[in-house]
């Protein structure tokens, strides 16, 4: 079913969540493959001075990838914030997201990201700046935000609909406040209170681990899409299995032993020419590990593996693991679901 954005029609409702460190275009590009109906960017700073770095134009290379092309800009100037919706549009940007669900402590030396929940006439400002500057170009703006600041300051619904009012064509909301971080649990009251408030699409994200998850928070939020975070970290195909338990109620086989082994040697493949074979031999462990990790011999794997410092090694390691996995299993065993991402991965990728 698709999700109308603006005047962009999504292909389904399985959104792979932004994950800064994560979520670059080969790994975006691998979970469109795998069934994700859309894939936001990693956050793009709106600091000028950045955007020649080569971070930032790694972030902003989208070559190849399956429209939309949505980026998503952080920061905590209006000014700014605006300019760098105008840049990323001349880039190909053709959806602008507002990330105000982050818990990074500071972009630009300010508190930004979710942290702009605290600040409710800033957060406008922004909103209408980025708004003002899209608008010209038909390009929709949507918003990524968390249920608030803290406990006791839980202000989603009444953001909702001032970001609506402003011109944000959807919200996606993560069912955890600021101080949380990533710790207790995603809840979904807050994300149906944001649904129930305003017109434009709602997307609940948070602690979506399974199929199962992903019909019960469709069915406690009553979102018009689900977002996926850490859970598709070394399992991009959760998507197609969300895609087929919701169609059909049923579970899908995991994925055999032979499709992973080409699926990650490809994914490797596409690393390593977006990163050059230095940084793309180390960035490409944290996957490698993720892949593996429920694994029979994962862990032993991981360990010998984080001292390969060549891509052709690298390539050869994972192949030779897979073969033998192979020998002694058809498929991957059916994934735990455990999300083992943490506050301190959170922190290391956001560095
Ligand atoms: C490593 C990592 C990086 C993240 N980077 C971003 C980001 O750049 N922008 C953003 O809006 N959220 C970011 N997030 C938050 C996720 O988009 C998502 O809201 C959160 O992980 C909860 O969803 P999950 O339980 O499915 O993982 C990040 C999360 C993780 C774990």
């Amino acid at each position: 079913m698709t999700l109308q954005i603006g005047n962009i029609a999504l292909e389904n409702r399985l959104f792979v969540a932004p994950m800064a460190g994560v979520t670059d275009r080969p790994f975006r590009m691998l979970c469109r493959e795998l069934g994700a109906g859309y894939a936001v960017s990693e956050m793009v700073t709106s600091r000028k001075e950045l955007w020649g770095s080569l971070k930032t134009s790694r972030r902003a290379n989208h070559d190849g990838e399956p429209g939309p092309i949505a980026v998503q800009i952080a920061g905590t100037d209006a000014a700014m914030m605006a300019e760098a919706a105008q840049y990323n549009i001349d880039r190909g940007a053709q959806i602008i997201d507002i990330n105000m669900g982050c818990p990074a402590k500071k972009v630009c030396n300010k508190w930004a990201g979710s942290a702009l929940m605290r600040d409710e006439p800033l957060a406008l400002e922004i909103v209408e700046a980025v708004v003002r500057a899209a608008m010209p170009h038909e390009v929709p703006v949507t918003l990524k935000m968390r249920t608030g600041w803290s406990e006791d300051q839980r202000n989603a619904v009444a953001l909702a609909r001032r970001f609506e009012g402003a011109g944000v064509q959807m919200l996606t909301v993560h069912g955890r406040t600021r101080e949380q971080g990533y710790k207790g649990r995603a809840e979904y009251d807050t994300i149906a209170a944001v649904k129930a408030a305003v017109r434009v699409p709602v997307v609940a994200n948070g602690d979506i681990h399974s199929p199962e998850k992903a019909r019960e928070v469709f069915a406690l939020t009553g979102a018009d899409a689900v977002m996926v975070g850490r859970a598709a970290q070394g399992r991009p195909w959760i998507f197609r299995e969300i895609a087929h338990f919701l169609a059909n109620g049923t579970q899908l086989a995991p994925p055999l032993v032979a499709e992973v082994r080409r699926l990650m040697l490809d994914h490797l493949q596409q690393h390593y020419a977006l990163y050059g074979d230095y940084s793309g031999v180390r960035t490409a462990r944290k996957h490698i590990g993720w892949y593996v990790r429920a694994l029979p011999g994962g862990e032993e794997f991981r360990a010998r593996m984080n001292a390969i410092e060549d891509c052709d090694a690298q390539l050869e390691a994972v192949a030779d693991f897979f073969d033998a996995l192979a020998a002694r299993m058809d498929r991957i065993p059916v994934s735990d679901g455990a999300l083992v991402s943490t506050d301190e991965q959170a922190a290391e990728v956001l560095a």
